[in-house]
C-alpha cells in the first residue's frame, strides 16, 4: 500500500472545496479521492477510462462510504463535454452564475515511457491537447487553480543528487517526459501572463503501493513497465521471474536507485494563493532494485525469483529527491516506509490477482 496522502492544509480551517479530478479513476487519482473526501472535500471525476476501470470508482465510493463518486466518462480533449461539466456544476451566488470548482487536480494523461517512444504522436496529442483544452475551459469558467501531476522525469539525468526543485530540468529521453516538461512550461507561462492563476507542479518520483484495505491499487494493462507491479505479478504467479535491468550502475549494489513514495496531492499552496509553486514529491530516501526485492520477500514471506538482465535503454543510475521544500512549505512528509509500500502492494495484488 502506499498512502496517497493529500496535504490539504487550508488557510481557513474546515473550508470545503469541490475539486475537479481529471484521470481520477487511475492509480494515483483513485487514492487521492479517498484523501480528498477524508479531508471533508468533494470531487467530480472526469476520465475516459482509457487506462482505468469504473470498478475503481465503485470501490473508492465504498471506502469513503458514499453511494457513488460523481463521475463523467469523457475525454478531456472533448471541449463540449468539459463545457457541459463546468456549466452543470456552476452555482448561483448573489444572483450571479459562478464556477463550482475550487480547483482542478489534473492527473489525466498517458504515462508509459516505452509506449511513448513507439507512439510519440499519440502521447503528444493526448497529453498536450488534453491539457490545452482543460486549461482553456477552466479559464473561461474562472477556475484558475490547478495542481498538475508532473514527474521526476523532467530532471532527466539529474545534475545533482538529492534533487532539489532548483535543479535544472534535464534532457528528457522520451516523448512522455517531454510532454510533462513542456506542460510545466505552458502552465508557468500562463501563470506569468495572468497572475490570477495558481499553478502547483508536483513532480512525483516513484509512487507505489496501494490503499491498506487492498480494495484499490495499481492495475497496469499487459506486461508491467514499472518495478513494483512486476514484482507483485511475479509474487502472484502471473510472471515467472523479475528481470533486474542492470547490476553495473555506480550504486551500492549496482542496481538502479529510486525514490519510492506513497503518493500525494497537495492543495495547500493553492489556498495560500501561491502563484506558481513546484514541489518534489518523494521521500528523500533512495532504494535499489534489490533493496525493493529483498524487502518485499522479507515483509511478505513470498519468493521473488529474479535474473540480472542488461540495462534498460534510457535508465539512469540514481534518482531521489530532497523533500525539504514540501516539508517546509506544505508541512508534508512521507509517512510510510518501504516495508509498508511492499506490504500494501502485495495485499492489493493477492486479493485482486487479475486487477479490477
Ligand atoms: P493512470 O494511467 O493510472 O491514470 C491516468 C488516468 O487518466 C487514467 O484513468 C486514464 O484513463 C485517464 N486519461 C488518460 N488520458 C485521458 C484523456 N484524454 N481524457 C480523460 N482521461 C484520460 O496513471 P497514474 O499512475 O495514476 O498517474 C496519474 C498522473 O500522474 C499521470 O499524469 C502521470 O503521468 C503522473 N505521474 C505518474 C507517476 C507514476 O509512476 N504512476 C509518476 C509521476 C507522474
Ligand atoms: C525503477 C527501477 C529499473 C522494472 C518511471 C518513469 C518516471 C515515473 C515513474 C511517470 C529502475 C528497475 C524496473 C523491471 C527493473 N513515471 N526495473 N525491472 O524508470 O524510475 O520511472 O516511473 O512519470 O517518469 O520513467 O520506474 O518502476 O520503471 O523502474 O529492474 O521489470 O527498477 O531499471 O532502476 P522509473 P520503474
Amino acid at each position: 500500500m502506499f498512502k496517497f496522502f493529500v496535504v490539504l492544509l487550508q488557510a481557513e480551517k474546515n473550508k470545503h472545496m469541490n475539486i475537479l479530478v481529471t484521470g481520477g479513476a487511475g492509480f494515483i487519482g483513485s487514492h487521492t479521492l479517498i484523501e480528498l473526501y477524508k479531508a471533508g472535500h468533494t470531487a467530480l471525476v472526469v476520465d475516459n477510462l482509457y487506462n482505468s476501470n469504473r470498478e475503481a470508482l465503485r470501490r473508492v465510493a465504498e471506502l469513503i462510504g458514499i453511494p457513488e463518486v460523481p463521475f463523467v466518462q469523457a475525454d478531456i480533449r472533448d471541449r463540449d463535454a468539459l463545457e457541459k461539466i463546468f456549466v452543470q456544476n456552476s452555482k448561483i451566488v448573489n444572483g450571479k452564475i459562478v464556477n463550482g470548482f475550487d480547483a482542478c487536480i489534473h492527473f489525466a494523461g498517458l504515462k508509459a515511457v516505452g509506449e511513448s517512444v513507439a507512439k510519440p504522436l499519440e502521447y503528444y496529442e493526448n497529453n498536450m491537447n488534453g491539457s490545452f483544452v482543460l486549461l482553456d475551459v477552466m479559464r473561461w469558467h474562472g477556475c484558475k487553480n490547478i495542481i498538475f501531476s508532473s514527474s521526476a522525469t523532467v530532471y532527466g539525468d539529474p545534475a545533482v543528487i538529492p534533487i532539489t526543485e532548483d535543479c535544472p530540468k534535464g534532457q528528457c529521453t522520451n516523448p512522455y517526459g517531454q510532454t510533462k516538461s513542456m506542460l510545466e512550461q505552458v502552465m508557468t507561462d500562463l501563470q506569468k501572463a495572468d497572475p490570477e492563476w495558481n499553478v502547483v507542479l508536483l513532480r512525483y518520483f516513484n509512487p507505489i503501493g496501494a490503499h491498506a484495505s487492498g480494495r484499490i491499487g495499481e492495475n497496469p494493462n499487459g506486461i508491467p513497465n514499472n518495478l513494483m507491479p512486476y514484482i507483485t505479478q511475479v509474487a502472484v504467479g502471473k510472471r515467472e521471474r523479475l528481470g533486474v535491468f542492470g547490476n553495473d550502475y555506480p550504486t551500492p549494489d549496482g542496481t538502479g536507485v529510486r525514490d519510492y513514495i506513497h503518493v500525494v496531492a497537495a492543495l495547500q499552496a493553492i489556498e495560500r494563493n501561491a502563484g506558481l509553486a513546484i514541489y518534489n514529491i518523494g521521500t528523500g530516501q533512495g532504494y535499489s532494485v534489490l533493496d525493493v526485492v529483498k524487502t518485499f520477500i522479507r515483509v511478505n514471506g513470498v519468493d521473488i525469483p529474479y535474473q540480472i538482465m542488461p540495462r534498460r535503454a534510457g535508465d539512469i543510475a540514481t534518482c531521489y529527491c530532497d523533500p525539504a521544500k514540501a516539508a517546509k512549505e506544505l508541512g508534508w512528509k512521507a509517512q510510510f516506509g518501504l516495508e509498508e509500500m511492499c506490504r500494501d502492494a502485495w495485499n492489493w495484488q493477492k486479493n485482486n490477482p487479475n486487477g479490477y
